[in-house]
């Protein structure tokens, strides 16, 4: 509590010293607000009001969730939609069971290691690599499925239902907010290429009407998901890809399956901490990180720069481990059990403790496995919501299209993602996040990329205590981690800890990110860089969603969305 109390008020003391560019946010109402039965965390008002609005006509978590993802895709479509593809983390009340939907993009049949090898002439504008803009860079979207599988898994409403608000949302307009029209000025060269988006008024508060998207969520709400893995939709969509020089086919897309894993999990402060397996790398840095975090600054850490130090030591290990070994799990064998193995985890728990900033090749530490060959595939911008209804039903869901507006063009009136971003490229190459990968995620038939979307349950005496996640490429799993332990560990509320500061390390750059948009106080960063760290700024460190399921016998919930990003909460 002593802790937390002084955490917040570096943060009042930031925000009064007026050291917070542009007071754009606070720890305000607007952003955060507890409810009684039930609550919708998305980084988009209107898109939290379309869950709460489902969870009011009797749905339940899956059904909101569903709602959510729809009308972001309206709302936002530069960071999520039908074109793109996620991962949901749902746990059922009922049975207390706990389930991992796998909607990831995938690669098109036809994709090979070497597609992103050859350098020609860049398009005008941000982000103009073949993986990044254009038809190349699409994966097969798993969005449509993977809402469809939610609510045929878990929800109580039909599909016409859940849709409903997005398509009101899409037929009668919706306000553009400052954070779709930031993003749409920084890529407008680009935006205004595309038959659709080229028509858009993008200025905050304009009033956007989507009508081909309209009609793809009445063609949804009539024939389910296969209007677009085999129907009209789908043809529409493939012309697209195949016109601005992709490679698709429409039986990629009917081929297109969504996958149920093993999520990730661990115990560590008390809490046992349920998050998302390969493809993503997210949830394991987060898993390698709190019990390295354990061993090294014991279980009841301060928050202050030993344990800011140590957090982002604890980093460097994890996503070396990603570098090397990390790729679809339907394709090569991952050594998770090598990863994180105590032996391992012990050696790194020693140098993240020993109080100095070490290089991230200190941190390698080859897993000794048998390299076995790849299986053969078996026909082989992103946003977070939080959901938690009246029934204690939990829905965890990071959905994407990958950089803002994806590769934007459109398909069908539809967004299309560049997930093949997420791919590694030949000779060592970053992608736009700075992340190089290995051999083992380089491109490849129906082969999914990986991922640092790291949707997460939390839970404490069996029932859910925290439901949090991010966008934000490589800085969601930080970002996460840092939100979920300001809660559970230095007695914030959900709205002071997205709020707060946050710092990042990836191990390779070897900096320390520190937000420009939420200065960490200096004397911290004095202390950090005493320790060895080099900073660099960066405007933000990922934009977080969560709920707080309060243990009383209120059962409050206690909802935010990240100010970063201007969402707001919904519930009642
Ligand atoms: N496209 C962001 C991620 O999957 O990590």
């Amino acid at each position: 509590m002593r802790a937390m109390k002084r955490w917040v008020s570096m943060v009042s003391w930031a925000v009064s010293a007026g050291l917070i560019a542009g007071l754009t946010f606070s720890t305000s109402s607007e952003h955060s607000s507890a409810f009684s039965a039930e609550a919708v965390a998305a980084d988009h008002f209107e898109a939290s009001r379309a869950g709460a609005e489902v969870l009011a006509a009797g749905g339940n978590a899956a059904d909101a969730a569903a709602a959510t993802m729809l009308a972001l895709g309206v709302v936002n479509p530069a960071s999520s939609g039908l074109g793109g593809g996620g991962f949901a983390l749902y746990y059922r009340a009922e049975d207390h069971s706990l389930t991992f939907l796998d909607f990831r993009e995938r690669a098109p049949r036809a994709a090979d290691a070497k597609m992103f090898d050859a350098e020609g002439a860049r398009p005008r504008g941000p982000a103009n690599a073949p993986s990044q803009l254009g038809g190349l860079a699409a994966g097969v979207p798993g969005e449509p499925a993977g809402i469809e599988a939610l609510v045929d898994r878990f929800g109580k409403l039909q599909l016409r239902e859940i849709i409903a608000p997005a398509l009101r949302l899409a037929e009668k307009g919706f306000a553009v907010s400052e954070a779709l029209s930031k993003m749409g000025e920084a890529f407008d060269v680009q935006l205004r290429e595309d038959t659709v988006m080229s028509k858009w008024d993008l200025r905050p508060g304009a009033v956007l009407k989507r009508p081909a998207l309209a009609r793809v969520l009445r063609a949804f709400a009539e024939e389910g998901a296969r209007v677009i893995y085999g129907g009209i939709i789908g043809q529409e969509m493939v012309a697209s890809v195949r016109e601005h020089g992709g490679v698709m086919t429409l039986n990629d897309l009917y081929a297109y399956r969504v996958r149920t894993r093993e999520p990730l999990e661990t115990n560590a402060f008390g809490y046992r901490w349920v998050t998302a397996p390969p493809p993503s790398a997210g949830g394991f840095t987060m898993i390698q990180s709190l019990s390295i975090l354990e061993l090294a600054v014991g279980e009841a850490p301060e928050l202050g720069a030993p344990l800011l130090h140590a957090m982002a030591e604890s980093w460097k290990g994890p996503f070396l481990d990603r570098q090397r070994y990390f790729g679809d799990p339907d394709q090569v064998i991952l050594p998770i059990e090598g990863m994180l193995s105590p032996a391992r985890i012990e050696k790194r728990a020693t140098l993240a403790g020993d109080g100095v900033a070490h290089p991230t090749s200190d941190y390698d530490l080859p897993v000794e496995w048998k390299r076995r060959p790849a299986t053969t595939p078996d026909n082989a911008g992103t946003s977070h919501l939080c959901v938690v209804d009246s029934e204690g039903n939990v829905a965890s869901v990071t959905t994407t299209v990958n950089l803002p507006f994806g590769a934007r063009f459109t398909g069908a009136g539809i967004v299309m993602n560049d997930e093949m971003d997420d791919f590694s490229r030949g000779g060592g190459k970053a992608n736009a996040f700075g992340l190089v990968g290995g051999d083992r995620n380089l491109p490849g038939p129906w082969k999914r990329p990986v991922s640092t979307m790291s949707p997460t349950i939390v839970l404490q005496g069996g029932e859910p205590a925290l439901c949090v996640g991010a966008s934000g490429g490589s800085r969601i799993v930080t970002a996460t981690q840092q939100v979920a332990m300001n809660v559970l560990l230095h007695g914030m509320t959900a709205g002071e800890a997205v709020a707060a500061p946050r710092i990042h390390h990836q191990g390779i750059p070897g900096t320390l990110r520190v937000e420009t948009v939420a200065p960490l106080p200096r004397e911290l960063q004095d202390a950090l860089v005493g320790l060895g760290h080099t900073i660099e700024p960066i405007h933000n460190v990922a934009n977080v969603q969560a709920i707080q399921i309060e243990r009383s016998p209120e059962r409050l919930l206690r909802a935010a969305s990240d100010p970063r990003k201007g969402g707001r909460p919904a519930g009642r």
